[in-house]
C-alpha cells in the first residue's frame, strides 16, 4: 500500500554559533506556498530591521523528527512566529500535521513554555466553517502552555485580500519587536520604511539543440523512490466519459488514469493530485501580452550569477528548462486574480508612467477598495489585468517569480476502489464554466483539461498528466460489519462510489457487511443523476442497504439530502447509537454546513438531549473519527 514519504531529517543543521544574536524562529505550515512566502517575507523584512537578531525560517516538518524532539527544541525557543494555513475541514497542511497533532492532542504538559514569546498568523477562508481553526488552536495552546502572546492571532482571509491581512498584522508585530530587539543606538532600523523587492529568477537562455536531454518528459516510472507532489508520475488517460445526459446544460466528467506500472498505489477514499495544463487559447493570449517569442528556450535559477543564493524572498523551486510556451502551459496560473505583489511587479516593468502609477495605486492601502472591487469582486484574471496595462511587459524571470503564481495541482476524491480497479484511478469532476462579472467566460483549468482529454481508447496520442496520491483519513471502518451513513450529493458522490466498489468486492469475497445508507442528491433524475445504473446495481447486489435520493429541481420545492435525512431520522439515530460511522462529502459552504445542522437536529430530537449534550455528542463523534468529512 501507499506509504507517505518519510522526511529525511538531518538533525541540527543550523550552525549553533553563539554570536550573541537573539534567535528567532519563523515556522510555517504551508500547502500552496503562501504561508511559506509570508514567513520568508517577514524574515527578510525583520533581517533588514534588526541587526541584533538571527531569523530563521523553518518548515514545521523539518523542525523535529518526532514528538520528543518537538518538545525538546520548542522548550529552548524564546521568540517564535507561526504562519499556519487551515485546509478543508479545519485541517492543518501536510507539513504541519505532525506538529499540530502533537501540540494539540498531546498530554497535559502544564505551563512549560514560559520562556517563549510568540505571534501566530493564520491563513484561511471565512467562507468555511472552521475559519483559521489551526492558527486559533495553536495560538490558544501556546498561551495555555505558558508562552507569552506578543500580538493577537492574525486571521488571514483568503476570501478577501489575505496580503492586506498579513500587512496589517505585521504592523502590530514591529512595535513589539522594536521593544525586544532594537538596539537603543540604532535609531534608523525601525524608522526606515522597508519596501519589498520585486521577486525575480535569474534566467539563462539556452539553445535547445545544445540541451536536448534537459526537457525530459516524465516517464511512467519517475525514477524516484516516492511519488508525491514534488515527484509526480506520468499517467495516461485511459477513459473519459460525460456523466450528464444531453438534456443537462452542465457537464460532469468521469475520467480514468492508467496507473499500471507506475508504482503508484492508492486506497479507497484517498485523493489524487493532478497537474493539468492551461488551454492553448489561454497560453496564446499570455504569449501575446508578454511579447516574447514562444520558442524562447530558457531555464530559471534561484541563485545569483556567482552561485550565491538570493537573499530570501519566496521563490518556488525552479521548473526544468523548457520553451516559454511550455512554461506557460504547465507552470503559470494565468486565470486567478493577481495578488497585489503581482501588480507591483507589473508596475516595476510598465513603460507608461500612468499605467505604473495606477498599478501601484491598486496595490496601495489607499486603493484597497478599488482593488477589492475591480480585481477581486470582478474576478479579473491576471491576463485580463495585463491586457488593461499593455505597457507592462515583465521579463520572464520576473513574470514566473512575482507575477504569475505557479499553477497548482488540483485534488480530487478518488471515485474508485483498488479492489475493483487496481490499475486505474477514477475521477469524477464537475466542469467549472461560467461568465464572470466582466463578461469573461471562465473555464476551470483542470476540469476543462479533463473535459477535453483524449483517452487511450480513442487515440494512441492520448492525454496524460503528472499525478500523485494524497492519503486521506476518509476511510471505511476497519470492521465491515459496522453500520455506515454516507451523504454525498453531486460530485460528493465520488468517494462513496469507491466505498461501494470496495464493499461489493468484500461481499463477493464472502465478507459480512453491516447496514448502510447512501444519501445522494442532484437537480433532476433525467439530467445529472450520475452513475445511476451503477448505484442501482450496488443496491441490488447488497453493497448498500438503502439509497435515498433528493432531486432539487423536479418539484415545486427544493429537496435536499438533509431533508431525506430528516425523513430517516430514526434510522440515522439507530446507526449512530449502534456505533456507526457518518461520512459527508461535497460542498463545504452550503451542503456540509446544512447537513451538520441537520445531524444536530436529529441527535437532539431522537436522543431527547439538550443542546449542550447534543453538541458534545456530535463533537465526540468527530473526535473519535466516526463523523468524517471530505469537503471543499
Ligand atoms: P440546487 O443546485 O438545485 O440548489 C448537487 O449539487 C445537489 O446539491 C443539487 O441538487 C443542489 O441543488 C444541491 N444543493 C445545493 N445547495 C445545497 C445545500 N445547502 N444543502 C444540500 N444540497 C444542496
Amino acid at each position: 500500500s501507499f506509504e507517505p514519504p518519510k522526511p529525511l531529517i538531518v538533525k541540527d543543521l543550523e550552525p549553533e554559533i553563539d554570536d550573541g544574536k537573539k534567535k528567532v524562529a519563523i515556522f510555517f505550515g504551508t500547502q500552496t506556498g503562501t504561508a511559506e512566502g509570508f514567513a520568508k517575507a517577514m524574515a527578510d523584512e525583520a533581517k533588514a530591521r534588526y541587526d541584533k537578531a538571527a531569523f530563521r525560517v523553518v518548515d514545521l516538518d523539518d523542525y523535529a523528527a518526532d514528538d520528543e524532539e518537538y518538545e525538546e527544541k520548542l522548550k529552548k525557543e524564546t521568540l517564535a512566529f507561526f504562519f499556519l494555513a487551515t485546509y478543508g475541514d479545519g485541517e492543518p497542511t501536510d507539513n504541519a500535521a505532525r506538529f499540530f497533532k502533537w501540540f494539540t492532542e498531546g498530554t497535559e504538559r502544564g505551563e512549560w513554555l514560559q520562556n517563549l514569546q510568540y505571534g501566530v498568523f493564520g491563513l484561511g477562508n471565512r467562507q468555511y466553517e472552521h475559519f483559521n481553526k489551526v492558527a486559533k488552536e495553536v495560538d490558544d495552546g501556546l498561551a495555555e502552555q505558558g508562552a507569552k502572546r506578543l500580538v493577537p492571532v492574525g486571521l488571514g482571509d483568503d476570501d478577501q485580500c489575505i496580503e492586506d491581512d498579513f500587512s496589517a498584522w505585521r504592523e502590530l508585530v514591529w512595535p513589539e519587536l522594536d521593544n525586544l530587539l532594537r538596539d537603543e543606538d540604532d535609531a534608523t532600523s525601525a524608522s526606515t520604511p522597508y519596501t519589498a523587492a520585486v521577486l525575480e529568477y535569474r534566467v539563462v537562455y539556452r539553445d535547445p539543440m545544445d540541451t536536448p536531454a534537459l526537457e525530459k518528459s516524465l516517464s511512467s516510472a519517475n525514477g524516484n523512490a516516492v511519488i508525491d507532489a514534488q515527484h509526480p508520475c506520468r499517467a495516461n488517460v485511459a477513459l473519459r466519459k460525460e456523466l450528464h445526459t444531453p438534456e443537462s446544460d452542465r457537464s460532469c466528467i468521469h475520467l480514468e488514469f492508467d496507473i499500471a506500472g507506475t508504482g503508484l498505489a492508492y486506497e479507497t477514499g484517498d485523493h489524487v493530485g493532478v497537474y493539468c495544463e492551461n488551454l492553448m487559447e489561454t497560453v496564446d493570449e499570455a504569449l501575446n501580452l508578454l511579447g516574447v517569442p514562444p520558442e524562447t528556450y530558457f531555464s530559471i535559477h534561484t541563485d545569483k550569477e556567482d552561485g550565491t543564493p538570493f537573499s530570501g524572498g519566496s521563490l518556488p523551486p525552479p521548473f526544468p528548462p523548457c520553451t516559454l510556451r511550455t512554461a506557460l502551459y504547465k507552470y503559470a496560473d494565468l486565470l486567478s486574480s493577481p495578488k497585489k505583489s503581482a501588480l507591483l511587479a507589473l508596475a516595476a516593468h510598465a513603460s507608461d508612467p500612468n499605467e505604473a502609477d495606477r498599478l501601484r495605486y491598486l496595490a496601495s492601502p489607499a486603493g484597497k477598495d478599488e482593488y477589492a472591487q475591480w480585481v477581486v469582486a470582478s474576478q479579473r484574471s491576471l491576463l485580463e489585468v495585463m491586457a488593461e496595462f499593455p505597457s507592462a511587459k515583465p521579463p520572464i524571470g520576473v513574470f514566473f517569480a512575482g507575477v504569475a503564481p505557479r499553477l497548482q495541482p488540483r485534488f480530487y476524491s478518488i471515485s474508485s476502489s483498488p479492489r475493483m480497479a487496481p490499475s486505474r484511478i477514477h475521477v469524477t469532476c464537475a466542469l467549472v464554466y461560467g461568465e464572470t462579472p466582466t463578461g469573461r467566460t471562465h473555464k476551470g483549468v483542470c476540469s476543462t483539461w479533463m473535459k477535453n482529454a483524449v483517452p487511450l481508447d480513442e487515440s494512441d496520442q492520448c492525454s496524460w498528466a503528472p499525478i500523485f496520491v494524497r492519503q486521506s483519513n476518509f476511510k471505511l471502518p476497519a470492521d465491515s460489519k459496522v453500520p455506515i451513513i454516507m451523504i454525498g450529493p453531486g460530485t460528493g458522490l465520488a468517494p462513496f462510489r469507491g466505498f461501494l466498489q470496495e464493499r461489493l468486492a468484500l461481499k463477493e469475497a464472502g465478507v459480512e457487511l453491516g447496514p448502510s445508507i447512501l444519501f445522494f442528491g442532484c437537480r433532476n433524475r433525467r439530467m445529472d443523476f450520475i452513475y445511476e445504473d451503477e448505484l442501482n446495481n450496488f443496491v441490488k447486489a447488497g453493497a448498500v442497504s438503502e439509497l435515498l435520493l433528493a432531486f432539487s429541481r423536479e418539484g415545486p420545492t427544493k429537496e435536499y439530502v438533509q431533508h431525506k435525512m430528516l425523513e430517516k431520522a430514526s434510522d440515522v439515530w439507530q446507526i449512530i447509537s449502534d456505533g456507526g460511522y457518518i461520512y459527508v462529502c461535497g460542498d463545504a459552504k452550503g451542503m456540509a454546513r446544512d447537513v451538520h445542522r441537520t445531524l444536530h437536529t436529529i441527535v437532539q430530537e431522537q436522543g431527547s438531549l439538550d443542546s449542550s449534550k447534543t453538541e458534545s455528542l456530535v463533537k465526540n463523534l468527530q473526535m473519535t473519527g466516526r463523523y468524517l468529512r471530505d469537503v471543499w
